[in-house]
């Protein structure tokens, strides 16, 4: 087992990472802070997957259990209030613990309710797929979607423990784990330097090494959002990507359904940012020449063709580039765009140049 613990300012709070730890979580949910009436919110497909594990969970804890698809179709107000209404048929009071367990839909969606209920209940995250495990699980942040805003409604609420079990998700599908290494690339951008040689490293991943991955990502997010929870400045570095990546992955939705998981619109978006930094003397071919190498190593997309989804490209690229300039971190002045001047030092760049997003959205999309 690999414990952290993380140090926000104010909130501190464990964080269990290790194979087989779905099997200790009842040894430790008392040591962590669990404690009154348990409830469990659970993605139904993690339920089966694993459901001898969590039944048992269940049983010993004496615990409630809501299920639920995971779909982002899901992170709405409808789904919360059939769980506030279940909380409430149940009678689960305010000294209760709520455990999410599933992705970032579930433990973002969880995390809301937790911070709803009663004003606030304890919270402990199992995130179970790489992408919650290395980012959405720490920092607090809480969310539902709201018509066609992802993520407009939301509260800061964090756990009292996050419980990370490497087995869970080194068994992942092959695309969910190289999406979840879209995030992790970017902290070794963002100069995490541990995860940059475990990357690098040309040995083959192990359950072990996935581990470090993931303790070591978790501790690059905790100094990007020490003391600036609220994400004023420093916590701003984490949307590295994001902008144009979040306006790929979104103007990419085909039939309803998306055509890119986050952690591949996440790596189309460090491509076009760092073209774009390149250009603006930030980064240096090299070093996307790098990032490039490390994407490929890990099978996410450098680039995406608009025929993929019947799109002209010059109708595909003006839409990426309209949702871009809706970015939420926008200020009512200008897109406060996360650039990289030279590998390892994030910076905000405020802009309003469309010229430039441009030539970065083009570089991508084919
Ligand atoms: N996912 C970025 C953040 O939590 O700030």
């Amino acid at each position: 087992m690999n414990n952290i613990q993380v140090d926000l300012g104010d909130i501190k709070y464990p964080v269990l990472i290790g194979p087989n730890i779905i099997d200790k979580f009842c040894d430790n949910f008392e040591s962590v802070g669990g404690k009154g009436e348990i409830y469990f919110i659970i993605d139904e497909v993690v339920f089966k997957k694993h459901f001898d594990s969590f039944t048992k969970i269940i049983s010993k804890l004496d615990a409630s259990v809501f299920c639920l698809p995971a779909g982002k179709a899901n992170k709405t107000f409808a789904s919360a209030m059939s769980i506030f209404a279940d909380l409430n048929a149940k009678n689960i009071s305010r000294d209760s613990t709520i455990i999410a367990v599933g992705g970032g839909v579930i433990g973002d969606l969880a995390g809301f309710i937790s911070s709803c209920w009663y004003r606030g209940v304890r919270l402990i995250h199992f995130p179970t797929t790489l992408l919650s495990a290395v980012d959405s699980c720490l920092g607090g942040k809480t969310a539902i979607n709201f018509r066609d805003t992802v993520n407009a409604i939301g509260t800061y609420h964090h756990p009292i423990a996050i419980f990370i079990d490497t087995n869970v998700l080194f068994g992942l599908p092959e695309r969910e784990v190289s999406s979840g290494f879209g995030e992790i690339i970017k902290y070794s951008v963002l100069g995490a330097s541990d995860i940059t040689a475990l990357l690098e490293d040309d040995n083959p991943l192990t359950v072990d090494t996935f581990g470090q991955i993931i303790g070591h990502s978790l501790i690059t997010k905790e100094k990007f959002v020490k003391n600036d929870v609220m994400e004023s400045e420093k916590r701003l570095c984490l949307n590295f990507g994001h902008t144009i990546g979040h306006a790929i992955e979104f103007s990419t939705i085909y039939n309803g359904e998306e055509t890119l998981r986050h952690g591949e619109g996440v790596a189309l978006g460090m491509v076009a940012i760092s073209r774009i930094c390149i250009s603006l003397n930030f980064l240096s071919e090299e070093d996307l020449v790098r990032l490039l190498k490390l994407l490929k190593k890990f099978g996410l997309p450098t680039s995406f063709k608009a025929s993929c989804i019947d799109m002209n490209r010059e109708v595909l690229v003006r839409k990426i580039v309209d949702l871009a300039f809706k970015d939420k971190k926008r200020t009512s002045d200008s897109l406060r765009l996360v650039v990289a001047k030279g590998w390892g030092f994030p910076d905000i760049y405020p802009t309003n140049d469309r010229n430039l997003i441009e030539m970065g959205v083009k570089e991508v999309i084919l």
